[in-house]
């Protein structure tokens, strides 16, 4: 039986949760001890001290070098531990693992919207296999919020036009919370929602079932991509080899690129930006002439993610420039 009113922490639900909690605990220990030191030994000379009272006040120490050293020293070999303890959690944290799930999360005023990578799409709630790492990668479509789940010990900030990503791997299956962490406007305490963690089996069913609600235009993101590519005749410039009118695009994931400001890999943010600022850094050998698609107007985020997703899968260049 777990007696709730011993319960000062949520769930422990993922990877994170047991270092993050120990170092929590260790820290607020230390804090608690050095409190209570330091105020008893205030007391102690407050009373023994106090006016009035005989006590013996000749030679009052006002240089003792082995006490120094001990409260200079002792605070700074905690503090150094603590530090690097915490920082090795942080660089775990934020190195993201390679074969993890990927889902995509767009924030904005007020609400959560997921992509799962076959397409499956969820509001303020994401629903996650147990024991398997995700990674999200994140972006806001308006201001600065921070995607929270207090049971997993993991928060990070989702800003506008800039992908943040990070990882966990849930090790409870349930239901948990998931908060905005970061005070985005009038309705900031109403962008909640709940993680869903289920069993591998429950996961593949819960796939196919919401798999079915998407049916007949159930397609993964990539795929949405592929038909934008189309629909927005991205296709008529960018081709399978560098063309007047247009660099390919195909290998450009992760490639070098020679733009008129220097060379960039083409990650995604690199590719984000091109789709909505073309200019901001024009490939080696061309000019203005893609046409602007007005952020939010013309393209959104989700959009944005599935061309980016459609552009990952593309193969190789089929030649150079003719
Ligand atoms: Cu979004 Cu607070």
């Amino acid at each position: 039986m777990e007696n709730k009113w011993l319960e000062f922490q949520p769930p422990k639900a993922s990877n994170w949760a047991n270092s993050v909690d120990l170092m929590f605990n260790v820290i607020t220990l230390l804090t608690v001890v050095f409190t209570l030191l330091v105020a008893v030994m205030l007391l102690y000379c407050i009373v023994k001290y106090r006016r009035g009272k005989v006590a013996d006040r000749s030679n009052p120490v006002d240089d003792h070098q082995v006490i120094e050293a001990i409260w200079t020293g002792l605070p700074l070999i905690l503090s150094l531990g603590i530090f690097f303890w915490s920082t090795a959690v942080y660089v775990k944290m934020r190195n993201m693992p390679d074969h993890a799930y990927e889902a995509f999360v767009v924030g904005k005023q007020w609400m959560w919207h997921i992509q799962h990578p076959n397409g499956i799409r969820e509001n303020n709630e994401l629903t996650v296999p147990i024991g398997q790492p995700v990674k999200l990668t994140m972006i806001s479509q308006d201001v600065i919020h921070a995607f929270y789940i207090p049971a997993f010990r993991m928060q990070y900030h989702v800003i506008p036009g800039r992908y943040t990503s990070m990882w966990f791997t849930p090790t409870k299956t349930g239901e948990f919370h998931l908060f905005c962490n970061m005070l985005c406007g009038v309705q900031h305490s109403e962008m909640i929602g709940k993680v869903n963690v289920l069993s591998p089996a429950e996961f593949a069913k819960w796939m196919e079932k919401a798999g079915n609600r998407f049916k007949p235009t159930a397609t993964t993101v990539a795929e949405k991509g592929k038909q934008l590519y189309e629909d927005m005749k991205c296709n008529t410039c960018h081709v399978d080899r560098d063309i007047e009118n247009g660099p390919t695009l195909y290998g450009i994931f992760g490639a070098n690129r020679a733009t008129n400001v220097g060379n960039v890999v083409a990650d995604e943010d690199y590719l984000r930006e091109s789709l909505i600022n073309p200019y901001n850094k024009l490939t080696k050998g061309y000019g203005n002439t893609m046409p602007v698609y007005k952020y939010k107007e013309a393209i959104n985020e989700e959009q944005i993610r599935q061309l980016i997703e459609y552009m990952k899968t593309l193969g190789a260049s089929q030649g150079a420039k003719r």
